[in-house]
């Protein structure tokens, strides 16, 4: 098991280049299978949440390459419909893979999918969007069975706007018979993204990135060159580490309209913020003012992905934050580690009640999920003194090479093999 040894204290200068977004790249490895032609994604990032999608392709019959940071996925010989029940519970993506299996074999068979451990995370919504496809399930011993004649279009209402969801029903629609519409849908960029990568096969989508939908099925998909979105939490992460350890950061690679509710609250505590083209340079440090109220919403509200770390930044802000997660019951698994730092925070609930201190101190920490993970880093590389954090694989799961583009800023940071 890896761990992390920080010495924090130290401003943070320099650039920092984004990834690809995974939210974004794990749709794309499952609408891959959607052609029997050749899918190459550039700038895939190197991260265990696609490292495992691409084995759930393998597993597939898919034949995949992955070098440098190009990954030619080539399923023209794929056969297998059933996702390994390891492999789904190791990543709560493998849901997407129901919907593009389906439209490709006519069936599907895959366990209850895994991922971080952040509430309930149903997916009631995929479920009942590809039934309203004319997809029959039967769900038995913690396995979801699919099967279908052929995918009819439908008109589509989602009773909350779950990304997944969206996600899952454009995978299946888009080779189905007719027009699908699906309202009251997410509005995340990687929708969007999805959208445009399809669009690319010869997909008729349109509406990415508003409420409604709308996916005129057609009869095939060949295949493609991409380059995925930046990620924009990657991108938040980075922009929260300067503004809690100072200094001056160039975000590159990035597109600063997705992550204008963080911008706004940066700029709020009296952080510097230049957006220029693909850049967003930061200037954090001196005195932090209270971030007061923060709420996780779907896009364009503040992301929950981003709570974590944000709820880290809050610690060392001048007087009261509440911090309430919308989208995510037990969200919170970051916070008995902040506290053990030194915060003072208060959970009732879905809110997090955060009264400001001037500094957090080192202490050895366990990442619990991925984004808990990335917060309780930056808590220790901006602490005084030194920290450990363990049970790295969360992070990993998200984040490529997280330690060394931190380290690449000036962070004192290692990752050591115990
Ligand atoms: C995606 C992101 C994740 C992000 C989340 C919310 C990926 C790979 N993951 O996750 O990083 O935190 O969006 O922005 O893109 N819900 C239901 N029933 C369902 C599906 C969802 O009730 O069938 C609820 C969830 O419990 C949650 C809310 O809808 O409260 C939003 O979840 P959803 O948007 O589906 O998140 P994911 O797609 O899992």
């Amino acid at each position: 098991m890896d761990k992390f040894i920080i010495e924090g204290g130290r401003p943070l200068y320099g650039e920092v280049e984004i990834q690809a977004a995974k939210n974004a790249v794990l749709p794309l490895l499952a609408a891959s299978i959607l052609t029997d032609e050749r899918v190459i994604i550039h700038r895939c990032p190197r991260i265990r949440d696609v490292l495992n999608m691409i084995q759930i392709l393998n597993e597939l019959g898919c034949r995949t390459s992955f070098e440098r940071e190009t990954l030619v996925i080539d399923s023209a010989d794929a056969a297998n419909h059933e996702i390994p029940s390891a492999l789904a519970k190791e990543l709560r993506s493998s849901i997407f893979m129901l919907g593009s299996v389906i439209a490709r074999f006519g069936k599907a068979r895959i366990a209850y999918p895994g991922g971080c451990d952040i509430g309930l995370r149903p997916v009631d919504l995929h479920l009942k969007g590809l039934k309203s496809l004319h997809v029959r399930i039967e769900e038995e011993g913690g396995y979801i069975n699919c099967a279908c004649d052929r995918l009819n279009g439908a008109d589509i209402l989602l009773d909350c706007p779950s990304v997944g969801a969206t996600e899952n029903i454009i995978l299946a629609s888009v080779k189905g018979e007719g027009t699908t519409v699906v309202r009251n849908a997410a509005k995340e960029p990687e929708i969007c993204d999805l959208q445009n990568f399809l669009n690319k096969m010869g997909a008729k989508i349109s509406g990415g990135g508003t409420s409604t939908i709308r996916i005129e099925g057609v009869k095939r998909l060949h295949g493609v060159e991409y380059t995925p979105m930046p990620d924009r939490i990657e991108a938040g992460t980075f922009l929260i580490a300067a503004a809690m350890c100072g200094g001056e950061l160039e975000i590159k690679g990035v597109f600063a309209d997705n992550i204008a509710a963080l911008l706004h609250k940066l700029r709020e505590i009296s952080c510097k913020i230049t957006v220029k083209n693909d850049k967003i340079y930061i200037k954090g440090g001196g005195v932090r003012k209270s971030l007061r109220m923060i709420e996780t919403m779907p896009y364009p509200g503040f992301p929950t992905d981003l709570q974590a770390p944000i709820t880290a930044l809050a610690c060392i802000c001048e007087g009261a934050t509440v911090i309430v997660e919308n989208l995510f019951e037990t969200r919170f698994k970051h916070v008995p580690e902040l506290i053990r730092m030194g915060a003072d925070i208060t959970v009732r609930g879905r809110a997090a009640f955060v009264r400001g201190v001037p500094v957090l101190h080192g202490a050895d920490l366990v990442a619990g999920d991925l984004r808990g993970g990335a917060a309780l880093t930056l808590a220790a590389v901006s602490a005084e003194g030194k920290s450990t954090v363990t049970d790295l694989s969360h992070i990993d799961r998200g984040y490529s090479g997280f330690e060394y583009k931190l380290a690449g800023v000036g962070a004192k940071i290692r990752r050591i093999r115990v």
